[in-house]
């Protein structure tokens, strides 16, 4: 990371090398999309476009924040995911078209559904008025397959079974993806963390503080740092790997508890872990639909998080994707999370 950045959302490259943009980057084919932009996972992959020479075409809902995070090192096209005539513009003659956008908090199962399932449809339409052989990147998540019975995580070809309304409506968003006519592929990243997310930042916040609440019982998770999802996005836009879904994240699932400890050691910290009942994280959830209702808009804990949080095993298969994705390592968490607890602490999130 660049110890010089002025803004925490200024357009950094994550970690990676020239040689891994050199790589991938000349196979993209031109122009590129890329829906999400203004996103935490969403800011990693412009940045990376942008570190590769590519200049993406980008749709963003406000113009002050493309500008806060990308400059004018990409064009923009204004619009949301259903304004039909602004996905045309974005996708008209594009070879690449990478989708991050994406609704991944709210309290109304119909919001899910009308920004991940509804939004997808609508852009792959637009693919087939104006881009029908474009190469389609779906970012969807590892909530689209659901919880795994066992610790070692579920496979890309598990049968789905969503357990949350974002869980479904990610799932949906899949099924819309596959009707592209053009190549496809489709990625599952589990829980993401790195510089500028602000979600698995409650975590780190908590262990600053020296104390970590987690729901009771075994429960084993994958985690994906924020560079090798962008390696998965910028391996897959590369093409040949096209017409199937993948699960990417470190391979070794770990205990959430020993998760937690060894995020806080990269932070130079010990913590303590206390199990907390399921009833108390339903009730928490609870009250932050109430927050999310009364119009507070990022709230961490809703009733639907709280589902997925008790969710048995969040953890993936991945070594087989990464393999068929090209990817031979990845970034472990005693790397990762020591990156991403500097880069808090540089911009004062912790
Ligand atoms: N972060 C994770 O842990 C994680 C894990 C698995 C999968 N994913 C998936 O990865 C993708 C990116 O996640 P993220 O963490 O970067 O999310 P994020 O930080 O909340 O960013 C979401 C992005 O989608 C845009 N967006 C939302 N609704 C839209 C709409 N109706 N029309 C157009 N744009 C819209 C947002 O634009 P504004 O800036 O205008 O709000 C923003 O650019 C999502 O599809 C998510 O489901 C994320």
């Amino acid at each position: 990371m660049n110890g010089s950045e002025a803004s925490p959302w200024c357009a950094l490259p994550p970690a990676i090398g020239p040689e891994e943009l050199a790589a991938w980057c000349p196979a993209v084919v031109p122009p590129v999309a890329v829906t999400g932009a203004t996103g935490f996972v969403g800011t990693h992959v412009v940045a990376a476009l942008i570190e590769a020479g590519i200049r993406p075409r980008l749709l963003v809902r406000d113009p002050t924040r493309l500008a806060e995070r990308h400059g004018a090192k990409a064009d923009a096209v204004r619009g949301s995911l259903d304004d039909i005539g602004a996905l045309g513009e974005l996708v008209v003659g594009c070879g690449t078209v990478i989708h991050l956008a994406g609704l991944v908090r709210s309290a109304s199962e119909a919001r899910f559904d009308r920004v991940n399932r509804v939004g997808t449809e609508n852009l792959v339409a637009a693919l087939g008025r104006a881009a029908p052989a474009a190469r389609l990147v779906h970012v969807s998540s590892l909530a689209a397959v659901g919880p795994s019975r066992e610790p070692a995580g579920s496979a890309p070809e598990d049968e789905p079974h969503p357990i949350s309304a974002y869980g479904r409506s990610k799932l949906a968003g899949e099924a819309a993806a596959r009707g592209h006519a053009g190549p496809w592929v489709i990625l599952r990243p589990p829980a993401v963390y790195g510089p500028r997310d602000i979600d698995v930042l409650h975590f780190f916040r908590m262990a600053a503080r020296g104390l970590v609440p987690i729901p009771g019982g075994e429960r084993w998770v994958s985690v994906a740092y924020v560079a090798d999802v962008v390696r998965g996005v910028l391996a897959a836009a590369a093409g040949g790997a096209d017409g199937r879904v993948f699960h990417l994240g470190e391979p070794e699932p770990m205990a959430m508890a020993d998760l937690v400890r060894a995020l806080a050691a990269s932070g130079g910290l010990r913590v303590r872990v206390v199990e907390v009942p399921g009833a108390v994280v339903r009730v928490l959830g609870l009250g932050g639909d109430l927050l999310q209702k009364v119009g507070m808009r990022r709230i961490a804990l809703t009733s639907d998080k709280a589902r997925e949080l008790l969710g048995r095993h969040w953890s993936a298969h991945t070594a087989a994707s990464l393999a068929a994705l090209g990817l031979s390592g990845y970034v472990p968490l005693s790397v990762g999370a020591v990156e991403t607890w500097a880069w808090y602490r540089r911009h004062g999130w912790i």
